[in-house]
């Protein structure tokens, strides 16, 4: 029996679920959450981009403390490491945000259930795994599940010594050498933060590049720059098996086209080839909602899938696996059910690696133009040549703008340097708006910011910087 009736029950609250819900309350709709989970807030908040980000800033200021306060005239001795205290501080940042979605969702009035949700037909979920199971009614059901870690056949995920990024954020140890296996966001930003923190770190790469989808001029100039930090790279390699039988972790490492295997020890293993959608358990077979050929929901330009009232957002759909880009989804569905227009802009999503520097971009890359056949400016403005990034020691990276060779169109911003992310706002609001290279060109940046390199860089586009 239906205990209880809802406008929309949200399966999952990550950045898609919890915001979708938050949304939904607001425009008054009756609102339900379910989440087999012990906290909310989803593998952004529990498990990826907030503990992530807390030991990228520990570690960051570990290495800065050790290397660079001397050079402005702080003494501040050798740093010394406390690993536990460091992941303290890390679940005390996972804790206040968990607690901030709870607190959140208490204020809106969202039902909060605790337990797995299965849809056992439209309108209809049962939830278990929290005391008695129990079926809630619904107008409307949002599939925001999220995704797990992918793994790659032959090699186990022990979650000990060969590790996903679940484990990659709470080793108990500095492990000696670290063997990451794919260049990504993941491998990037965890190889960084154990290579601050003492490791040898190993990148193996399936590609010949790092970071495939990024503009490839910017993702070899951060390959350089990690190089200089300390990573090894090792591209169009693929790595084959872990032998775990031994003190030492044995990888057997081999050209990605085939060839002589050579085996690379290794004391941790971290997995990051990538993530899947997660639909497990869901019931979507036995109730018809259909998938595409990797396992993502399939839905329409209103989010919903093939049977009317189900909807999907976030990771478990098509699209980049990002926490802002399941929150706007989450935004569009709620108002689409609240009879507004919900709407995402795909070409106008920012993607960061939060590494030292950090490459941000939104918009298209010079592969994905030159692939589309659309003729660009290119502008292009160095870190070296920028007051503020002089004197804060911080001149590694550049700004590339580019912009439709006709219109003047700004059609990709790509930003290598401290404090890209922050930046890239700045260049997605532009986009937004539909700006010119000239628009950003004539907007009056504050000085000394390091900012002024994406106006530089602006000015670039026609070959009229001030400061080159
Ligand atoms: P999720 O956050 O995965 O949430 C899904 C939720 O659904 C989970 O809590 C799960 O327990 C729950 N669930 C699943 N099935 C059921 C069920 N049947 N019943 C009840 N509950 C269920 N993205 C960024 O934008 N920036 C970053 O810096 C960043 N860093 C990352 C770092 C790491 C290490 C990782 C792994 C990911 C990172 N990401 C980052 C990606 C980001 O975490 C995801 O894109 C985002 O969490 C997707 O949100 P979502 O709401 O779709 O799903
Ligand atoms: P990814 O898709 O970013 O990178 C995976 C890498 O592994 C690719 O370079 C791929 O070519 C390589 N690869 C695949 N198979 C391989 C093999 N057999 N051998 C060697 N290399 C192989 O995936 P990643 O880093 O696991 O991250 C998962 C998702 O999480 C990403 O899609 C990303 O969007 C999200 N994320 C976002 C962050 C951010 O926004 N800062 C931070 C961390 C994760």
């Amino acid at each position: 029996m239906a205990e209880s009736a809802y406008d929309l029950v949200v399966i999952g609250t990550g950045p898609g679920g919890y915001v979708c819900a938050l949304r939904a309350a607001q425009l008054g709709l009756k609102t339900a959450v379910v989440e087999k989970r012990a906290t909310y807030g989803g593998t952004c908040l529990n498990v990826g981009c907030i503990p992530s980000k807390a030991l990228l800033h520990a570690s960051e200021r570990y290495e800065e403390a050790g290397h660079d306060l001397g050079r402005m005239g702080i003494k501040v001795g050798s740093p010394q490491l406390d690993l536990p205290a460091m992941m303290k501080f890390k679940d005390a940042g996972v804790e206040g945000n968990v607690k901030g979605v709870e607190f959140l969702l208490k204020k809106n009035k969202v039902h909060a259930i605790q337990g797995t949700g299965r849809i056992v037909a439209p309108g209809k979920i049962e939830v278990t795994g929290n005391g008695a199971a129990r079926v809630l009614a619904t107008k409307n059901i949002v599939i925001a599940t999220g995704s797990d870690v992918a793994r790659l056949k032959g090699i186990d995920i022990d979650e000990k010594r060969v590790v996903s990024s679940d484990t990659a954020i709470a080793l108990g140890k500095v492990p000696e050498r670290l063997l990451v296996i794919g260049a990504g966001v993941i491998g990037l930003e965890l190889g960084s933060v154990w290579r601050r923190l003492g490791s040898k770190v190993t990148v193996v790469e399936f590609l010949d590049r790092i970071l495939p989808g990024t503009d490839l001029e910017v993702a070899k100039q951060f390959q350089r720059i990690l190089q200089k930090q300390g990573i090894t790279f090792r591209l169009s390699s693929k790595v084959t098996a872990v032998d775990n039988s031994g003190k030492s972790l044995k990888a057997s490492v081999e050209p990605a086209s085939g060839g002589a295997a050579e085996v690379i020890e290794a004391d941790v293993v971290l997995m990051a080839v990538g993530r899947v959608p997660y639909t497990e358990g869901l019931g979507l077979s036995e109730i018809g909602v259909r998938l595409d050929n990797r396992g993502r929901v399939i839905v329409d330009e209103n989010f919903q899938t093939n049977v009317p009232g189900i909807y999907a957002i976030g990771d478990v759909i098509t699209g980049p696996m990002l926490a802002h880009k399941a929150e706007d989804e989450g935004v569009a569905v709620a108002e689409i059910l609240g009879g507004h227009a919900g709407h995402v802009n795909y070409d106008v999503i920012p993607n960061v690696v939060y590494t030292f520097p950090e490459l941000a971009s939104v918009g298209k890359s010079e592969e994905e133009l030159k692939e589309a056949g659309i003729a660009y400016k290119v502008g292009k403005f160095p870190f070296t040549a920028n007051g503020r990034a002089k004197v804060n020691m911080t001149t590694d990276g550049f700004v590339k703008i580019l912009a439709d060779a006709k219109s003047d169109r700004v059609l990709g911003i790509h930003i290598l340097g401290a404090d890209a992310g922050n930046m890239i706002a700045e260049a997605a609001v532009a986009m937004e708006f539909g700006a010119s290279s000239e628009d950003i060109a004539r907007t009056c940046h504050a000085h000394p910011t390091l900012p002024e390199a994406v106006k530089e860089a602006a000015l670039a586009v026609d070959k009229r910087s001030i400061h080159m």
